[in-house]
C-alpha cells in the first residue's frame, strides 16, 4: 500500500485553521476583496502535474484568506448564521480523516452508533416524542424536504394512495397551507415534491409574521381531502414564532375528519427549546407530526448539518429508505441510510454530538438565552438613535431595523446605502431585506461569541453609517 505523507499537508492545515480562527476579532468582518479578485487569484490552467500537499494547503490558505467572510465574529449578523465552535471544528476535521461513508451500521458501526446516539440526546434536548426519528442532513432545506416526502406519504396512505410505489399520478391532491411568511426552502420542498408551489394555501399572518391560527382554521374549512399544514418557529424577518399550541389544536379538529399533518419548520428558534427560560416560546411544538432546525445555525456547529425529525417512524423510513443486494442487509441497527435522502455521505453527526457534549444541555441554553438578551439590548440601542426604527417586536434573536431619510427623501434607498456603508465598514455585518415592501437592516444573533462590547460597537458603526448620509 502506498503510504502518503499526512503530517505536512495536516500542519499546513492546522497552522492556517489557527491563523484564521485567531486572527477573527481583529479582522473586518466582511471580505476584503469580491469575487472577480478571487476569481482572478486562482484561475490557472488545470495543472497537468501535481503540487506538493502542503504547498498546495498553504497557498489554498493564503489565496483565499482575504475572500473569507467571518461567519464565526461576534459582529456577524446576516442571514441567520450560527458560528462554529472548538468541539464541532476539531470533531470535523476527524470526519474528513475517518473519511467514513455514513451509509451503513455494519461497515461503518462507530459513526453509525454515534448518530443513533445524537438523535436520541436532541430528542431530549429539544424535548420532543422520544420515540421519533431523525435524519441528519445538509440543511433544513433538505429536513423540510425529507419531513414533507413523509408528510405527503403518510396523508396520502390515509388517503388509500400508496405515493412511494404509484408515484402522483392519480393520486388525491394533497393541499399544503402555509403561513404568509412561510420560509422560501418549504415551498422549494413542496415543487420537488410534485406537490406544486403554486397550489399552496396561504394563511394570513400577524404583524409579526406569525401565522393567525383563526385564519388556518378558516383557510382549513375550504380544503378538502389530505392536509399538510406547515408553521414555523422563527421567522425570518421578525424571529416570529407562530402560536404552535394554538395551531395544533386546530388541526387536531381536523384529523378526524380528513388526513392532516403538521411540520414545525424550526431552522431558526427550535434549539431555543433547550432553555428553560425560552422554553415557554415554543409551547406546542411537541403536538406536531414532524420538524426540521439547523444545528449550524443555533447550535452553532461548523456547516452541513440540517435535522429532520419525524414523529411516524414508518413514515419516515418509507419515504427514505433504499436496500440492494451488493450492499449489507438490514440488521437491527439504526442504519443512516434509511434516513437520509443521500446514499454516500460524511459523518456530519459528529461535529453535532461533539458540540452537544461539549456545550451540554447548559451551554446550548445559554448561547440561545445570550443571543436573544443581546438582541434586546440592540433594539434598545437602535430605539435611540433618532431616525432609526426597530421594525419588529423582538421575541427571539432577530432584529428589523429601518432607518429614516433625514432629508426626508428616500427611506428605502437611504436604508439600504447605511446598510451598505455598514458592512463596508468591516465592523459588524448585517444582511438587508425588503419586509411588508419596506427595505430594512436584518440583525440575526445566532452566534455564541456576541457580547455586550459586540453591540455596543454594532450599534456605533450603524449610527455612523445613519448619519453619513447623502
Ligand atoms: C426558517 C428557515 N427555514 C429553512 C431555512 C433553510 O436553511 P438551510 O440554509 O440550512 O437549508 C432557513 C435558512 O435561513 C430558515 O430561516
Amino acid at each position: 500500500m502506498l503510504v502518503p505523507e499526512w503530517r505536512p499537508a495536516l500542519a499546513a492545515a492546522h497552522d492556517a485553521a489557527l491563523d484564521w480562527l485567531e486572527g477573527l476579532p481583529d479582522r473586518s468582518v466582511g471580505p476584503d476583496v469580491d469575487y472577480d479578485a478571487m476569481y482572478a487569484a486562482l484561475s490557472e490552467p488545470m495543472p497537468e502535474a501535481g503540487v506538493p500537499a502542503e504547498r498546495v494547503i498553504s497557498e489554498l490558505a493564503a489565496t483565499l484568506k482575504p475572500g473569507l467572510m467571518a461567519f464565526n465574529h461576534g459582529r456577524f449578523f446576516g442571514w441567520v448564521i450560527g458560528g462554529a465552535m472548538p468541539a464541532g471544528v476539531a470533531a470535523d476535521w476527524l470526519v474528513a480523516a475517518w473519511d467514513q461513508n455514513t451509509a451503513m451500521a455494519e461497515p461503518t458501526p462507530g459513526v453509525s452508533a454515534l448518530e443513533a446516539v445524537t438523535a436520541e440526546w436532541l430528542l431530549e434536548l429539544l424535548d420532543l416524542p422520544r420515540t421519533s426519528s431523525v435524519a441528519f442532513v445538509t440543511g433544513a432545506q433538505v429536513a423540510n424536504l425529507v419531513c414533507l416526502a413523509a408528510a405527503r406519504g403518510r396523508v396520502l396512505a390515509e388517503a388509500g394512495w400508496d405515493v412511494e410505489a404509484d408515484g402522483l399520478v392519480g393520486a388525491p391532491p394533497v393541499t399544503v397551507l402555509a403561513g404568509e411568511f412561510v420560509h422560501h426552502t418549504v415551498g422549494k420542498a413542496v415543487r420537488i415534491l410534485g406537490l406544486g408551489e403554486r397550489r399552496m394555501v396561504e394563511v394570513e399572518a400577524d404583524a409579526n409574521a406569525r401565522m393567525r391560527p383563526e385564519a388556518l382554521a378558516e383557510a382549513l374549512m375550504t380544503v378538502e381531502g389530505p392536509v399538510i399544514v406547515c408553521a414555523q418557529a422563527g421567522e425570518i424577518a421578525t424571529g416570529g414564532i407562530d402560536p404552535l399550541g394554538a395551531i395544533a389544536s386546530v388541526v387536531d379538529a381536523r384529523r378526524p375528519d380528513a388526513p392532516t399533518w403538521l411540520h414545525v419548520d424550526g431552522a431558526i428558534g427550535l434549539f431555543g427549546r433547550a432553555s428553560r427560560v425560552l422554553a415557554p416560546k415554543f409551547a406546542g411544538a411537541e403536538r406536531a407530526d414532524s420538524w426540521c432546525t439547523d444545528a449550524h445555525k443555533w447550535l452553532n456547529t461548523p456547516y452541513d448539518c440540517g435535522i429532520a425529525i419525524v414523529r411516524d417512524r414508518e413514515a419516515h423510513h418509507r419515504a427514505m429508505t433504499l436496500h440492494a443486494s451488493y450492499l449489507p442487509q438490514p440488521g437491527a441497527a439504526r442504519d443512516p441510510i434509511d434516513w437520509n435522502p443521500e446514499m454516500s455521505r460524511r459523518a456530519r453527526a459528529t461535529a453535532v454530538y461533539a458540540t452537544l457534549r461539549s456545550l451540554g444541555r447548559e451551554g446550548v441554553a445559554e448561547i440561545a438565552e445570550r443571543d436573544c438578551e443581546m438582541a434586546q439590548l440592540l433594539a434598545e440601542g437602535v430605539r435611540m438613535i433618532p431616525g432609526a426604527e426597530v421594525c419588529n417586536h423582538v421575541e427571539l434573536n432577530q432584529v428589523l431595523v429601518r432607518l429614516h431619510d433625514p432629508a426626508g427623501l428616500d427611506d428605502d434607498a437611504h436604508t439600504r446605502a447605511a446598510l451598505a456603508r455598514l458592512q463596508a465598514s468591516g465592523v459588524a455585518f448585517p444582511s438587508g431585506t425588503t419586509f411588508r415592501g419596506r427595505a430594512a437592516i436584518r440583525f440575526s444573533i445566532v452566534n455564541w461569541a456576541t457580547d455586550e462590547s459586540d453591540i455596543a460597537e454594532t450599534l456605533e458603526a450603524l449610527a455612523d453609517a445613519h448619519a453619513r448620509w447623502g
